[in-house]
């Protein structure tokens, strides 16, 4: 596929970078590989100073605005000998000002183009605030919600993740030979298989087969790297007792020999020296030798590589022509991207912070992503239906307290004034035809002192006494946004301090109760499922959160988001995923002894790629174009997808397979294509998808990369447990 690490420029670029390097002493070919963050930009210029003169720092993190980029690049470029600019790199994860829904939230569309286009704006602010290099995006496979960092990928499958992988990274970095102005370099990450931690808790060590390392967690990797993603970050963990970022085989074998990678590889913040607390190396200057010699090519954040590189080299630990290789991949990089001519940012660039047409982008991102999981048909409250009726809009993440908690974890410079809060956003759509109350109900949290529960009780007690009032009670609960990202594992996924209770004090008034949940992760919602009229997660959708969620409620637009991950019934379910591998006794219920659980079902509260809309859809003349394909060959299906409701509405259609009997035991469903389309009512179209033979691949016990004759079953259907329409294929 051409993209911007095989184009002509790369190559033009990769000259010049050649030609500069020939001039460079050690110490300014180490700092090319070093970053650092706000901490050596102290006040202490002399440091700082230092630093430049001896042409040491490559890079930054974590730097916020042109005006403080450009100051730092001034004085770096005064300092130093050569004019080789710092490469300035944050975590834009879900924008950069205009904050979107989280990568979780926007997977939940099933629309990679909105992910591009979410991104594409993000990087546009970026790149406008002096950066050219963002830390995302983050294509872990996620199955244990516990994991505080679901919210920062694209949920459990490795097929839908590998579509927004390669989407994400068109986003940041464009279409075009070179990176040019308004786009930023990817960073892949956390390579690799960080979301294998044990008991989801963040840092900790991942221990996996092969196969699924390579069948599971390495393809969204190769669709990024084959959309032209010019990074990658190696991860903190440990990879089957090796960690990630000392881990040559993952780091050079696999990544650059067998994915074809030829950007460089930054470590994750301290990761090379935590190989020394890790047990892998002994002290800094092996962690070093072990981290660069493995592909790690730069090092964040901090000096190591500036100390101990030359002495490695010296004592012929590591050669030149490996320091070489990785500065010449950073130096293409800082060339193709325009920055060696053009080292400022234009500091009036800034004025598309929240323009209209990002905060236009964030609202549509929005509307995409809540899923509807529960409507006794009370959505959509149309302005119409609620004239003279009155709304209690309850709980914590309502009102203007809980705006900010709507942009989510890691969300840049992102700013609760410029967010709408869900409140704002169903004043606006309602207007004065009906009367809104809000009430904060509770607490995300609550603190541990009798009198401060005896406060939260107290308010629980007066909100529902107040809502009992009212025709139409929206709750709206979940997390704040810090309880979910980095370092924000979970034990327990149910609702925390009194949002149980105010849940069921409101459903206990009687009144409709429309649950809004706002979370970076799947929470427990079992208790409520069928005691409410509506059920929808909002996830953390970004500054135009109450808009998108009016827009929802009130039926300008249908639902049409479907679950990424499976939505468990209890913490103890976890991991879940739909696409586990099947046992010698799978749970069918027939007798005790199945891998089941004794206490619990197996299945989730709601699978893998469901979701409701206001309307529905009805999939006709489907037709598979053979039943039989040879090792190299495709099928096609086709269909017509119809509106069969009474509103306009979007259909995620779903194309999943069974491989019955394999070499290696087979998951019991696998997703192998989908297709959002737009129907107004009544509306219909005909889609094809196809499945080419090379998608059913996998790794046989020996390793190798197969694609096994053999029988299919072929489902198209709403979700992963919608078998209406069942087809039979063989691979021969
Ligand atoms: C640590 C996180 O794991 C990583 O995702 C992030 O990009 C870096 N810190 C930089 O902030």
């Amino acid at each position: 596929m051409a993209n911007l690490m095989n184009s002509p420029a790369y190559e033009a670029a990769r000259k010049k970078a050649e030609a500069m390097l020939a001039t460079m002493t050690l110490t300014e070919k180490t700092g090319q590989l070093s970053q650092f963050g706000t901490s050596i930009y102290s006040d202490d210029e002399q440091t700082f100073d230092d630093h430049f003169a001896e042409g040491k720092v490559g890079s930054y993190l974590t730097i916020k605005g042109a005006a403080r980029t450009n100051s730092i690049q001034r004085a770096l470029m005064k300092a130093t000998r050569l004019p080789i600019p710092a490469l300035f790199a944050d975590d834009v994860i879900h924008g950069y000002r205009t904050t979107f829904p989280t990568p979780l939230a926007q997977s939940c569309t099933w629309n990679p183009e909105m992910t591009r286009l979410c991104n594409e704006a993000a990087a546009k602010e970026a790149y406008r605030a002096g950066l050219k290099w963002t830390f995302s995006p983050m294509v872990d496979i996620a199955r244990d919600p516990r994991w505080g960092r679901i919210m920062e990928g694209y949920g459990e499958d490795t097929y839908l993740c590998s579509r927004f992988s390669e989407a994400a990274v068109r986003g940041y970095q464009g279409d075009g030979e070179t990176i040019g102005k308004d786009h930023v370099y990817a960073c892949m990450k956390h390579y690799i298989a960080y979301g294998a931690c044990i008991g989801g808790r963040d840092y900790n060590t991942a221990d996996l087969s092969l196969q699924t390392l390579y069948d599971v967690y390495l393809p969204p990797f190769q669709a990024g790297i084959d959309a032209g993603a010019a990074t990658v970050m190696s991860a903190f963990e440990d990879v089957n007792g090796v960690p990630a970022t000392g881990n040559r085989y993952l780091l050079t074998d696999v990544l650059r020999d067998q994915l074809g990678f030829k950007g460089f590889v930054v470590s994750d913040a301290g990761a090379v020296t935590e190989l020394v607390p890790h047990g892998f190396a002994e002290d800094i200057k092996e962690a070093v030798r072990l981290a660069f010699g493995a592909g790690c090519d730069m090092i964040m954040a901090g000096d190591p590589y500036n100390e101990y590189l030359p002495a490695l080299i010296e004592e012929g630990r590591i050669t030149m022509e490996q320091v070489d290789r990785s500065v010449l991949a950073v130096l293409t990089l800082k060339y193709l991207c325009g920055l060696m001519d053009e080292p400022l940012v234009d500091e009036s660039g800034e004025d598309c912070f929240f323009s209209d047409a990002h905060m236009d982008i964030a609202r549509r991102a929005g509307r995409e992503a809540a899923v509807l999981l529960e409507n006794n048909g009370i959505l959509p409250l149309t302005p119409a239906a609620m004239a003279g009726k009155k709304i209690a809009l309850v709980g914590p993440l309502a009102g203007e307290e809980g705006k900010g908690h709507l942009l989510g974890g890691w969300a840049c410079l992102c700013d609760p004034a410029h967010t709408v809060s869900i409140e704002e956003g169903m004043r606006k759509a309602f207007g004065d035809t009906c009367d809104i109350l809000t009430l904060r109900g509770c607490g995300v949290t609550c603190g541990n002192s009798e009198e401060e529960k005896a406060a939260e009780r107290e308010q629980v007690r007066q909100a529902s006494e107040a809502a009992a009032d009212y025709d139409v009670i929206v709750a709206v609960v979940g997390e704040e946004a810090g309880m979910s990202g980095e370092a924000n594992s979970r034990s327990d996924l149910t609702l925390t301090g009194c949002q149980g209770q105010l849940l069921e004090a409101l459903i206990a008034t009687g009144k409709p109760v429309v649950l809004l949940v706002s979370a970076g992760r799947p929470l427990i919602l079992t208790p409520y499922k069928d005691r409410v009229a509506a059920l929808m997660l909002i996830w953390q959708m970004g500054s135009e959160a109450g808009d998108a969620v009016a827009d929802l409620l009130t039926g300008v637009v249908s639902p049409s988001g479907h679950l990424t991950t499976s939505q468990p019934v209890c913490t103890g379910q976890v991991p879940i995923y739909y696409n586990h591998a099947n046992t010698g006794r799978p749970a069918l219920g027939r007798w005790p002894f199945e891998a089941k659980y004794r206490d619990c079902q197996i299945a989730p509260l709601y699978p893998f790629g469901y979701g409701l809309s206001y309307t529905s859809f009805a999939y006709e003349d489907i037709r598979l174009s053979a039943t039989e394909m040879p090792q190299d060959g495709e099928i096609t299906v086709t269909l017509t997808v119809r509106n069969v409701g009474n509103h306009d509405g979007a259909a995620v259609v779903q194309l999943y397979i069974r491989d019955l009997v394999g070499s290696t035991v087979r998951p019991v469903k696998e997703l192998k294509g989908f297709e959002k389309v737009f129907l107004q009512a009544g509306e219909s179209r005909e889609l094809t998808l196809s499945l080419p033979a090379s998608s059913l691949a996998f790794h046989d016990p020996g390793m190798n990369l197969i694609v096994e004759p053999g029988k299919f079953k072929l489902w198209v259907g709403e979700d992963c447990t919608d078998e209406r329409f069942a087809f039979d294929f063989e691979v021969i």
